[in-house]
């Protein structure tokens, strides 16, 4: 033994490297079915496979050009990034964008810009910018509701983010005035850290669901009563990057705490029906969203991606007959995230965000409706210059996902899917969220959200306005084509946005039924 024991001792290093490339190369070429240029190329065929493991990261950090990653570059993640830290967000020297290019868009300033009055609300908050309209008001619901803030964080849901992440962006919100949408996943105890809620629920029901996988109104009555920190309700028809198909929450992501939070078991992929079981035509709906109005008194909206308008026209006929209808549409674009879904739906399926809403709005519009409906818009807008762009065309607030998941630490890695989210914002795996510290991160959230509404205010003061919601189609020029160049959004569209009835920040400020307060009085 000893002397097999030296005879080892005595192989040199670079022959135990050799050794160990055989052994590799034997089992490449006899043993492993599975890869081809593992077989052909044994060995250096490894290599292919590695440096295509870390392609996006090197294309991330090292090729790529400012303005060149999709979905977000990396001038939009480092204005959100250092927004959300209070840092120097300005860029010096000039723009780095090429303004002439197609779909570019320009503001157009006043001449001389709104000058704030002393004793205004924005003088003492400058992050103050409520929502316009109040949520409910027009169908007269029991329990109306002005966002906080225009800008709010979009459906996640609790599985496909983590709880420290749920939880940072739930007293983020609180900490800003603005609102937190639950995403499909029912609520779960982070979402109830003192933020605004909107109960957002698709086809799968979670967290009110029945035991045959149907809608439980008793469930929500309950949910409701429960919980007022629940302001609104949302349904979900379809999102921007699959709709048409259910939610997908793999299998790797489902803990015993999320399965019995959505009722669902451990460990097995989750898969929501592509429709609803609790109507399946447009009387139907609103029906649906009328008895859900009786038994919560809480405002009723619908969030869809817009592909084939006939559907929302009949809903509009019919909201015009009966004088009933939603309370808020919450319009998303096909260039709009997701945890899960192909690529062929994230891709081709749904119209992007501007051609989307500009049909839906106007048909509203033609039937005279805009003023009983909060029109909420979602799919990378939480840019100011592309907020204001949004407010022209009709929106009344923002919704985001992604941008706020940047702003607690998210990079982009791209891999909500896997459940290995490298910042711990889309995992289950307690190691890895354990990296996220909730009360910075909630900060963060509160931040960037607060920096946005104050750039968006500047912009809005620069084109002579007091609030965004009277931006008009004609305050933003689009770069078209090499015919006609540039033209305003009225042009192109085809049509002028309703004004909203908007008399002063102070009114907004004095409403009684203005969410997160608290939070602005305090913060702000
Ligand atoms: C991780 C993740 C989870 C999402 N979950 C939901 C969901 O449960 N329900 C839903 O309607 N939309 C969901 N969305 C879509 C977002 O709410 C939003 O509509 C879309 O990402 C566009 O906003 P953004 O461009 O600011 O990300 C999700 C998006 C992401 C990135």
């Amino acid at each position: 033994m000893e002397a097999f024991l030296d005879f080892l001792g005595d192989i040199p290093w670079w022959a135990w490297v050799l050794i160990f490339l055989l052994l590799v190369a034997i089992r490449d070429i006899f043993f492993q079915k599975a890869h081809t240029i593992s077989h052909n190329y044994p060995v250096v065929g490894h290599l292919r496979y590695w440096l295509e493991s870390i392609g996006p990261e090197m294309r991330q950090y090292f090729v790529a050009n400012n303005r060149e990653e999709l979905p977000f570059n990396r001038i939009e993640r480092s204005w959100i990034y250092a927004s959300a830290k209070k840092e120097n967000n300005y860029e010096g020297f000039g723009t780095d964008r090429d303004i002439y290019k197609h779909q570019h868009i320009f503001i157009k300033n006043a001449m001389i810009g709104f000058q704030v009055p002393e004793n205004h609300p924005n003088k003492e908050h400058p992050y103050f910018m409520p929502c316009a309209k109040v949520m409910g008001a027009y169908n007269k619901r029991k329990k109306p509701y002005r966002p906080g803030s225009i800008i709010n964080v979009s459906a996640m849901s609790f599985g496909s983010l983590s709880a420290a992440a749920i939880e940072s962006l739930n007293r983020g919100v609180e900490k800003c005035g603005a609102y937190h949408n639950t995403g499909e996943g029912g609520l779960s105890p982070y979402h109830k850290q003192g933020g605004d809620v909107i109960f957002h629920f698709g086809t799968g029901y979670f967290g009110v669901r029945s035991r045959d996988g149907g809608f439980s109104m008793d469930k929500l009555k309950v949910l409701v009563d429960e919980n007022p920190c629940i302001k609104a309700i949302e349904i979900k028809l379809s999102q921007g990057a699959k709709p048409g198909k259910g939610g997908v929450l793999p299998g790797s992501k489902i803990t015993p705490e999320l399965a019995e939070i959505r009722g669902v078991e451990v460990g097995k992929d989750v898969i929501s029906p592509p429709t609803h079981k609790a109507f399946s035509t447009i009387p139907e709906l609103l029906d649906f969203i009328e008895s859900i109005a009786d038994k919560t008194g809480l405002p009723v909206g619908i969030k869809g991606a817009i592909g084939k308008v006939d559907q929302w026209i009949e809903l509009a006929d019919l909201m015009k007959k009966t004088g009933k209808g939603p309370d808020f549409i919450t319009i998303d674009g096909g260039e709009g995230g997701t945890g899960a879904a192909p690529p062929s739906f994230a891709d081709h399926v749904s119209l992007p965000w501007t051609y989307g809403f500009s049909k839906v709005y106007s048909l509203f519009m033609e039937r005279g409706l805009t003023e009983r409906i909060v029109f909420i818009g979602s799919g990378k807008l939480g840019f100011p210059g592309k907020a204001a762009m949004a407010f022209a065309m009709g929106a009344d607030c923002i919704n985001v996902a992604r941008e706020a998941m940047m702003s607690i630490g998210c990079i982009q890695a791209q891999v909500c899917h896997t459940n290995r989210c490298p910042s711990g914002v889309a995992t289950q795996k307690k190691w890895l969220q354990n990296g996220i510290n909730v009360p910075l991160k909630s900060d963060r959230l509160a931040q960037y959200f607060k920096t946005f509404r104050k750039e968006f205010l500047e912009i809005t003061h620069a084109a002579g306005y007091e609030h965004p919601c009277q931006f008009k189609m004609d305050d933003v020029q689009v770069n078209v084509d090499d015919d006609y160049l540039s033209s305003d959004l009225k042009s192109v569209y085809g049509y002028q946005k309703e004004q909203v009835a908007f008399k002063s920040m102070q009114h907004l400020f004095d409403c009684e039924h203005l969410g997160g307060k608290p939070a602005l009085e305090k913060t702000l």
